[in-house]
């Protein structure tokens, strides 16, 4: 528990500069409270003592203290750094990879709709912004980052940037995601749009291959057909497209 307690405090003169000592940081950095708090709370509630109930009440003090609600249940890794941490949730069943930042009003939560496992793992690094929502058993890969205000409710890949409601991967490996790649895709709003844009490619294909015929008709009777041609909006609307997927036009 003291390796842990070492590696919090550690972690927090590594990252923030603002932080001068060890009594500054016991005294003026809330989320250090919480996880020290945690880390008892935490060892209560895994001691196999058949009450609970003092690990939730120390959990409680802690809330009451910092702001920041951890259950005892929850497992943290070494060198996590909570900064400003008011409002930070964080479920039962949720891991914390080692060297995690969370920031405020982060929420490691369930979705209300599974029992046992039912919140988020966060592997090694991973940096949740503010007021970000992490919701349901899902996997966070190690080193992803996920944008201040996002709701994630699906796995991320390790070294992804995730942004928006739903969470979005934007970035995989410092490479930025084409937002309709098949891999990228992990909402069923992204996975409408691609079947739809797959439908106009086949009827697409099917007019072109009618108009074929009417001109090889046309030409049999000495005729020719009028081309049809796109209209100013048409070009508009696809350089919107071109755009939305991150293409020049
Ligand atoms: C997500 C984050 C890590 C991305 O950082 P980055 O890799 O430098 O990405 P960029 O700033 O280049 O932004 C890339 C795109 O994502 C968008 N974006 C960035 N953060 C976003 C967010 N939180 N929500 C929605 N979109 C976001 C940008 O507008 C940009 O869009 P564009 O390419 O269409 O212009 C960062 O913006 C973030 O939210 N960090 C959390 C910080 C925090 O919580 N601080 C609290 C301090 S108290």
């Amino acid at each position: 528990m003291f390796a842990h307690i070492r590696a919090d405090l550690a972690i927090i003169r590594e990252r923030d500069p603002a932080a001068r000592g060890p009594l500054e940081i016991l005294l003026c950095y809330p989320g250090f409270q919480a996880l020290t708090l945690h880390r008892l709370s935490h060892r209560l509630w895994r001691s196999g003592l058949p009450l609970k109930l003092p690990a939730r009440l120390l959990s409680q003090l802690g809330r009451s203290l910092t702001g920041i609600e951890i259950h005892p249940g929850a497992k943290i890794g070494q060198g996590v750094f909570i900064d400003h941490g008011m409002g930070v949730v964080i479920g039962e069943t949720a891991e914390v990879g080692d060297r995690c930042l969370l920031y405020q009003g982060v929420t490691l939560g369930g979705t209300g709709k599974d029992y046992g496992k039912r919140h988020p793992t966060l592997a090694k690094n991973v940096v949740i912004g503010a007021g970000a929502k992490v919701l349901g058993a899902i996997d966070v890969g190690a080193n992803t980052r996920v944008g201040a205000g996002s709701v994630v409710v699906r796995n991320v890949e390790a070294d992804c940037t995730v942004v928006g409601i739903p969470g979005r991967v934007i970035h995989q490996s410092g490479v930025r995601i084409n937002p309709l790649a098949h891999s990228a895709l992990p909402d069923t709003e992204a996975n409408v749009i691609r079947n739809l844009m797959e439908r106009i490619d086949q009827l697409e294909g099917q007019v072109r291959s009618l108009q074929d015929n009417l001109r090889t008709m046309a030409a049999a009777n000495g005729s020719t057909l009028s081309e049809a041609r796109s209209g100013k909006a048409q070009s508009l609307k696809d350089r919107e497209i071109l755009e939305f997927l991150g293409e020049q036009s």
